[in-house]
């Protein structure tokens, strides 16, 4: 399958600009499964919960159902990030939309970097993963900073995943080193889409940095984007081969695994 990640500069609060933008793109990239960047409908860099309140959006709303529509007319699987309204909470969220609308759910993230922490409740949904039959691909997602967390990508893997989908806003430049030890110490290809662009807002400047990639599960970045510029990256994936967990004839890096020698990692 070919998986593309679409790195541009979204609009700060100009949703209607960012749908035309992923509506159009999800359209036309010539992909099974397009991964937009965190955030990528509403921009980033909000203080306040009430600075970003107006630009908060239902996952049942009618903009994420012309995207769904895009998902099932070309039966691609389409992810982008956006400021979930949810029963007075507000998530920093992926949607996550399968052809077949009833695979479609969203992601909301778990770790909040930064300033977030003051605009966002912590996601409640957990790592999970999609077993996407009619495409053979159980998809995991998780979102930017989640990256920090091995047990993130860990989580995701043990459920099965085959791809790990990561929608990202990156202002620094050491993940670039992490993400293959995550690809290689799960096997699974990972796919970073960055935002690129700048952000100011209460007289602070942030920069992201761009560097989208699809790696490999044996670690090597397969297709990636350049720092500064917006670039759409597209490979061709299988998910399948991602199932065998063995790495020679003895060892399996998942029936290795001797939970009970590290079970402070999850106190
Ligand atoms: C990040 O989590 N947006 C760095």
């Amino acid at each position: 399958m070919r998986v593309a990640a679409i790195q541009f500069s979204p609009f700060f609060k100009e949703i209607d600009k960012n749908f035309d933008y992923i509506y159009n793109k999800s359209k036309e990239v010539e992909a099974d499964l397009i991964c937009f960047p965190e955030l990528s409908l509403s921009g980033y860099f909000f203080l306040t919960r009430e600075e970003l309140l107006p630009f908060t959006i239902d996952f049942r709303s009618e903009i994420i159902a012309r995207i769904q529509e895009i998902s099932t007319s070309l039966n691609k699987i389409i992810l982008f990030g956006f400021p979930e309204k949810s029963n007075g909470k507000i998530f920093n969220s992926c949607a996550i939309l399968f052809p077949e609308k009833k695979f479609s759910c969203v992601y909301r993230k778990t770790h909040l970097f930064y300033r977030e922490r003051f605009v966002f409740d912590p996601g409640d949904t957990g790592f999970f993963v999609v077993d996407f039959s009619p495409m053979n691909i159980n998809l995991g997602t998780m979102i930017c900073y989640d990256w920090r967390f091995p047990e993130a990508a860990r989580a995701l893997a043990l459920q099965g995943a085959d791809i790990i989908a990561c929608p990202s806003n990156l202002v620094t430049q050491v993940w670039h080193l992490a993400i293959p030890a995550r690809a290689i110490e799960n096997k699974v290809y990972v796919i970073v889409a960055n935002r690129v662009g700048t952000e100011t807002n209460g007289g602070e400047t942030l920069i992201f940095n761009g560097k989208s990639g699809i790696w490999h599960y044996y670690g090597s970045l397969i297709a990636g984007a350049a720092e500064e510029t917006e670039k759409i990256i597209i490979a061709e994936v299988f998910p399948e081969e991602t199932r065998d967990k063995y790495i020679d004839k003895f060892n399996n890096i998942f029936t290795d695994r001797r939970p009970e020698m590290y079970r402070q990692i999850i106190i």
